[in-house]
């Protein structure tokens, strides 16, 4: 198994039933401590960057290792660029050998939204790259820099864009938002299921950091295919560093760069059990 794309990830999931995790990660220990999990439980893997975390994670430098990472492993895993916002940057992941890329025009109107995610299909298509994109808007934002609001996703606009746009994986707002939630989230699953009723292709869950398991299971029973992840794995990283550290402090950086790996390990394979996707490996028969 190795580097493969990420619409036939999610149609398996799609067939049998369960949802993948898109993984954030920021450097190689998290890269790896992802992989190591997906291994373990046999389970398909999602890795992604978005584009603001850039300016931490360089594109050229963290692009080849994910790619690597991913045709090295004993799964399939997909590499994707989350919350695309430029052309430049989008094109560049393409030519690192990502084979998926998310395009967000959440915040056009939705006819802008609709044709700037058709060029990016556009430009996809040559790379035969997987295309998400979002409509609604998910709340907070990706980097924390921002309080946005949610703006629930409505299913006719969602049928509209799916259709002319032709994507492989629809981003949906209903209650989710980026970073731990203030209070519990409220997912209108009610929404979800009406959309799922409406449009065909797989739905992805952003904002996954904070919601219960129950909520995870009800999302994928209605139709969530793909769920991000990204602040839980940040988080889980920095308590684990603290918490050695007050136990003893580091006498050498390699203890540092295995509580990395390990945090990053134990936050995916907990999240890889609850979505259902362990063993769900094999059988993934397409690859690039
Ligand atoms: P969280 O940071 O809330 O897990 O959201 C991740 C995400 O949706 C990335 O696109």
């Amino acid at each position: 198994m190795t580097l493969v794309k990420m619409r036939d990830i999610l149609m398996k999931a799609e067939q049998e039933d369960y949802g993948v995790g898109a993984f954030s990660v920021a450097n190689m220990e998290m890269v790896m401590g992802a992989i190591q999990a997906a291994e373990e439980l046999n389970s398909p893997l999602i890795l992604q960057i978005a584009e603001v975390r850039l300016n931490h994670s360089p594109i050229h430098l963290i692009g080849p290792i994910m790619v690597a990472a991913a045709k090295k492993a004993n799964v399939p895993v997909a590499v994707h660029f989350d919350h695309g916002l430029t052309l430049e940057k989008i094109k560049q992941s393409l030519e690192i050998g990502f084979s998926s890329v998310m395009f967000d025009g959440s915040h056009y109107s939705l006819e802008e939204n609709i044709n700037k995610t058709k060029e990016v299909v556009e430009i996809a298509k040559s790379y035969e790259a997987t295309v998400e994109a979002e409509i609604g808007r998910v709340g907070g934002s990706e980097d924390g820099t921002e309080e946005i609001e949610v703006l629930l996703t409505s299913t006719e606009e969602a049928k509209r864009f799916a259709k002319e746009t032709q994507i492989d994986a629809l981003a949906i707002a209903i209650g989710n938002a980026h970073g731990m939630y203030k209070g519990n989230p409220n997912l209108r699953l009610d929404r979800l299921q009406e959309i799922n009723e409406q449009v065909e292709i797989p739905l992805v869950l952003h904002g996954g950091s904070g919601i219960s398991t129950e909520d995870f299971r009800s999302s994928i029973q209605k139709g969530i295919r793909k769920i991000n992840v990204a602040t839980a794995t940040f988080n889980r990283v920095i308590n684990q560093v603290n918490k050695s550290v007050e136990v003893s402090p580091y006498s050498d950086y390699f203890t540092l760069h295995q509580n990395i790996i390990q945090a990053a390990y134990e936050n995916v394979k907990h999240h890889i059990q609850i979505f259902g996707s362990c063993h769900k490996a094999s059988n993934e028969k397409v690859h690039l």
